[in-house]
């Protein structure tokens, strides 16, 4: 009887799961662009944009730049802000408040709605803890005089690291296309600040050295506690604790650069135990050169094809980078990683840049890249070389998604996709005098795998705890239907991520190992905050392939940052 079997979680064996057929639902507006799009619980995400003639207005009349996304009923509320939101980055820290950093410049054009200058920003939301996001928790908290950045950050990377605060990385000082050495902020910063660091930067060689394709860095905590931070086509690993570059790896091949303006994507791949052994993986951009002139850039410059992984591990290191490549290329690309372990790849272009338009021929359509990809690529990370990249079952959406799209997972376990606006305006499509590419698009889109289409039986998760400690056993109640008993279980433990300009800064799945004794799931949770930085987590039950909705728990004691270890120091093996 299946109900009674023992399930051990054995990474070396794990078969290839069923490839799903996945279909889009077109289900209401945003009323603002959620370029910066993160999933805060089963009933809502938290969306960030520009002041400008957005259609969502404040209860004084004046255009919203934040707001409330809600699943329920598939559309958005405003939220007050004080500073200028745009092209920020976040993370959630250990005591469940998320956290967005840096931002735009001023913005002082009537009708734009009055936001002051958000280069300094930090902006607190949450915990909030009413599912219609109406509860006290749920306003952003800001206070500019008092609690800012030490320097100007626009397009910065926040990372949650192992003592649940933040680590906040590069940006430069205004809007640009390249970054360039007069406006980098070629240095890092803590939230909240470190003991002796108050008011100070820590100037990064890396940073220098990537210029002028080293906005966003693409960065992720490492299972040894380090961090791998990627830029132009450059990766080094750092050890926060002793302020030194530690690794400089092997340059992207065949002349690949995924930082901004050539935005493509790095992705940590699923964290298995016993020994954590990380690989990263890394996709689309460009060959072109980063000395090249915008004057020689073009919409119809055809983006990279080429995917590169690496394990992070000295025989992986030693190995270099593996390529692959996509059925097609991509600037911009979105990556939602699954709970099954699978990363779907969505948005963006075959040809062209990120960034308002600046290029050579960007004055005829406004942008600065062009013919939208708008059919999504799995990859699936258990085949084999040669067979993860695939667009079997993947549909195409009718709308393009083009700069400052998002696309997250949501608790149901499907993807909400939204958002496009490459104008530094809103431009609808029936009031485009000029005829530009790519009018501002609200439309909000859901991506969902068959199962949740038809209704099929999931796994279910009818109780979990809302708190674990680290290196802990909690107790789950699950339902596996029979039809997907026999198959495969996994448990995922996830960071959603923060989701803004093709990087999903934080998304991490961390597979936990698990025993199954009839309804109930005893997890084990990770060793300790290198393997899982301590905050907020998902649960996802992932059988056959088929994942359940996620439910949320708090890992570690959800103290304020930073916090002292938790946990135990186990063998692992990463850089
Ligand atoms: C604009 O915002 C600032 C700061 O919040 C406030 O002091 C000022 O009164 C606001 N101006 C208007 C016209 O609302
Ligand atoms: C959607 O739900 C939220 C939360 O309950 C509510 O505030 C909002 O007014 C609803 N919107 C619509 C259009 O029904
Ligand atoms: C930054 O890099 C440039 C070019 O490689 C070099 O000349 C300069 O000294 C570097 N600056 C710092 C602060 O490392
Ligand atoms: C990486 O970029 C640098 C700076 O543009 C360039 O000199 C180098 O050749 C590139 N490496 C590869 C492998 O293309
Ligand atoms: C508008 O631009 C599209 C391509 O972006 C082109 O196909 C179309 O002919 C243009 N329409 C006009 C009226 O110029
Ligand atoms: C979480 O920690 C931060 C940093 O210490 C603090 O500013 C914030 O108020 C805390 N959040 C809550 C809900 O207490």
């Amino acid at each position: 009887m299946h109900s009674s079997k023992l399930f051990t979680l054995l990474p070396f064996l794990r078969l290839a799961v069923a490839q799903h057929t996945w279909s889009f639902v077109q289900q209401g507006n945003s009323g603002i662009v959620p370029l910066e799009l993160i999933t805060l619980s089963p009933t809502l995400a938290l969306m960030y944009d520009r002041p400008y003639t957005n259609p969502l207005k404040l209860p004084d009349g004046e255009p919203a730049w934040a707001g409330l996304w809600h699943f329920n009923n598939n559309s958005a509320t405003p939220l007050k802000t004080i500073t200028n939101t745009f092209c920020a980055g976040g993370a959630f820290i250990s005591n469940g408040t998320l956290v967005a950093v840096g931002g735009q410049p001023l913005d002082s054009i009537p009708g734009w709605g009055n936001a002051t200058d958000g280069t300094m920003g930090i902006r607190l939301f949450g915990p909030c803890d009413s599912a219609d996001g109406s509860g006290p928790g749920c306003t952003v908290f800001e206070d500019p005089q008092n609690m800012h950045l030490v320097v100007t950050r626009w397009y910065p990377t926040a990372l949650r690291i192992p003592d649940g605060s933040l680590f906040i990385m590069g940006g430069s000082d205004i809007l640009t296309t390249f970054n360039g050495a007069d406006i980098a902020q070629n240095n890092y910063e803590f939230f909240p600040p470190r003991k002796g660091e108050v008011g100070k930067v820590r100037p990064s060689k890396f940073l220098n050295d990537t210029l002028p394709a080293n906005l966003f860095p693409r960065s992720m905590v490492l299972p040894s506690g380090h961090v791998l931070m990627m830029a132009n086509n450059q990766s080094m690993i750092y050890d926060i604790e002793t302020n030194t570059e530690l690794h400089r790896l092997p340059e992207l091949p065949n002349g690949v650069r995924i930082g901004v303006p050539f935005d493509g994507f790095a992705q940590l791949l699923p964290l298995s135990p016993p020994l954590y052994e990380p690989t990263v993986l890394a996709c689309g951009g460009s060959t072109k050169p980063d000395t090249i002139t915008l004057e020689e850039m073009n919409t119809e410059d055809v983006a990279s094809t080429q995917c590169q992984r690496m394990t992070l591990t000295p025989a992986g290191l030693a190995a270099g980078w593996q390529v692959e490549h996509m059925p097609e290329p991509r600037v911009m690309p979105e990556t939602v990683i699954l709970p099954s372990g699978d990363v779907l790849i969505l948005n963006g272009a075959h040809t062209g840049y990120s960034g308002y338009p600046s290029v050579g021929n960007s004055a005829i359509t406004g942008t600065n890249a062009a013919n939208p990809a708008t059919r999504g690529i799995m990859y699936r990370t258990t085949l084999p070389a040669g067979q993860r990249l695939t667009q079997t079952g993947l549909p195409t959406s009718s709308i393009p998604r083009m700069y400052h799209s998002a696309a997250t997972l949501t608790a149901k376990g499907n993807v909400m996709v939204a958002a496009s606006n490459p104008h530094p305006f809103v431009l609808t499509a029936d009031n485009n005098p000029n005829n530009l590419s790519f009018p501002t698009e609200y439309r909000v889109e859901y991506l969902n795998p068959d199962f949740i289409t038809n209704n099929s039986p999931r796994p279910v998760i009818t109780h979990s705890p809302s708190k674990l400690a680290f290196n802990a056993k909690g107790t789950i109640t699950v339902t596996i239907p029979h039809s997907l008993a026999a198959g495969e279980l996994q448990v995922s433990l996830m960071d959603m991520g923060y989701i803004t300009h093709a990087w999903h800064a934080n998304s991490r799945l961390v597979f936990l190992d698990y025993k199954l004794v009839g309804n109930t799931l005893t997890i084990t949770t990770p060793p300790n905050g290198n393997i899982y930085p301590p905050g907020p987590a998902w649960i996802y039950v992932v059988a056959d392939g088929v994942w359940s909705e996620g439910v949320q728990i708090m890992i570690g004691d959800g103290g304020d940052p930073p916090r002292p270890p938790q946990g135990v120091p186990v063998h692992i093996n990463s850089l």
